[in-house]
């Protein structure tokens, strides 16, 4: 890791204070790792700025000075798109912690990077209000990461991923000026969209300081339930008919078997009685204002599974079930990943070809030797696929990172998807960018981000 001019160092403490600045080796190796594996790249110095101005003046001193910037959130990202792979400073916008307007007039909120997920989802609730992307780590993660990744969770199916909410973004670019993508409207036809150009741009472009969200009303009702079946491919086959019926989950995720078991062993608790024959398992909620419909929906999806050979559904009673089972959901990832060295990879296919991916994934793994724990949010035909390395020898475990992995997305392409639905490229997936964008198509977005960072300091060696 190249050490900063310790020169650089005072000018930066100039702008951001004593307080802004960590250079203590152990903090710089805390914000040296986000959730992706065991990675980890300590910046050179942190700096946590504390306005635009800071932000601005740290920007256009590291453009001067040539010092990669790598922007970084709650570190909770899974394709290590907050690392500092080159050193330099590590961009932490923790102190961005507000929530700085809740407009009900408009069904609109100003928000700052740094605000946990949940903090905001909570907040808005208290208004009758909804901001439905949910990721697994709401609990810990910023919005302006989830913004970063376009990330999405299990209420996309219905309600859509980061992306739909975000209006308007106020950015800083790697010069230092600072500018809005474009305005707080529900629509806009003016000019480049710059604000979907920025979402998912996993900080290579310019670092987000301000956020303008959509939001919608809060449904009031909602009803979960959990149906087992014998066979994983059955399960995924059953989803895309939930939805040629007429009937839209608000959420619609699968686990296989292994995770469920994991999972439960992981936070210590067994809501989900597990049969001997359970293969997989579909958690679906419906949501709304009208209980009897829902109920209705309810009765339709169980129709629906039992054609695909279900076990016995069990519908979460009251809210502390619902709780319980989405709190499994949620640990999943963290579960499985306890278990082997992993490679998460968060691939995505039209929503019918959910089965095909599946089927995919298991004879890829004997081919090529490997287990693999498979979960996700079905109805988005997007599969987290965990390939674990077990008792694999370092030789066979390269041959599966580097051959298995691309032999799978290449699979997933043939199926019309994608190699990221919401985790997002980052570091550990640029290698397979080529499977999907040609040499051109990859020039196209290097030009983007030379356009926007003609020196390259913002978040090098990401996405490319
Ligand atoms: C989840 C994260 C890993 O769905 O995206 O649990
Ligand atoms: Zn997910």
């Amino acid at each position: 890791m190249k050490e900063l001019d310790p020169k650089h160092i005072d000018a930066l403490i100039a702008i951001v204070g004593e307080k802004g600045c960590t250079t203590d080796l152990e903090a710089r190796k805390e914000y040296g790792h986000d959730e992706t594996e065991d990675l980890n790249f300590p910046p050179a110095v942190v700096i946590k700025p504390a306005s635009v101005k800071e932000v601005s003046e740290v920007l256009g001193f590291a453009n001067t000075h040539g010092i990669p910037v790598t922007p970084i959130g709650a570190r909770t990202g899974l394709s290590g798109g907050a690392l500092s792979i080159h050193g330099g400073i590590g961009l932490s916008m923790e102190r961005f912690n507000r929530i700085l307007d809740i407009d009900e007039k408009n069904l609109q909120a100003t928000v700052e990077p740094g605000v946990i997920t949940q903090v905001f989802q909570d907040a808005v609730k208290e208004k009758g209000l909804m901001y439905p992307p949910d990721p697994a780590s709401r609990g810990s993660c910023f919005i302006g990461g989830n913004v970063a990744e376009n990330s999405g969770g299990p209420k996309a199916v219905k309600y859509g991923v980061t992306k739909d909410y975000v209006l308007n973004l106020e950015v800083v670019l790697p010069s230092g000026e600072v500018i809005w993508t474009g305005a707080n409207t529900l629509k806009n036809s003016t000019g480049y969209n710059f604000t979907q150009l920025l979402v998912g741009s996993e900080g290579t472009l310019g670092v987000i300081t301000k956020i303008v969200m959509r939001l919608i009303p809060h449904p009031t009702q909602d009803l979960l339930m959990l149906v087992p079946f014998r066979s994983a491919e059955k399960a995924c086959e059953a989803v895309s008919e939930i939805f040629r019926r007429g009937i839209i989950p608000s959420g619609m995720e699968f686990m296989e078997r292994d995770a469920i078991e994991y999972a439960m062993d992981f936070i210590g608790e067994e809501p989900v009685p597990l049969g001997a024959e359970d293969a997989a398992h579909l958690l679906i909620e419906v949501d709304g204002n009208d209980l009897d419909a829902l109920m209705g929906d309810c009765e339709r999806i169980a129709e629906v599974v039992e054609a695909f050979d279900c076990g016995e559904i069990l519908f979460a009673e009251d809210q502390s079930k619902k709780d319980q089972l989405w709190k499994l959901r949620r640990r999943v990832g963290e579960a499985v990943k306890a278990q082997s060295i992993y490679k998460e990879e968060d691939t995505v296919v039209p929503r019918f070809e959910l089965p095909a991916l599946l089927k995919a994934v298991k004879e890829i793994g004997k081919l090529y030797g490997f287990r693999s724990v498979c979960y996700g949010h079905a109805g988005d035909g997007n599969l987290h696929v965990n390939i674990l390395r077990d008792e694999m020898c370092e030789e066979d475990w390269n041959k599966t990172t580097k051959e298995g992995i691309r032999a799978l997305f290449e699979r997933v392409k043939e199926l019309g998807g994608t190699i990221s639905g919401e985790h997002g490229i980052g570091l550990v997936q640029r290698d397979y960018m080529d499977i999907m964008f040609s040499k051109g198509h990859l020039e196209l977005m290097r030009a983007v981000k030379r356009s926007f960072d003609p020196n390259g300091i913002l978040n090098p060696g990401k996405i490319f």
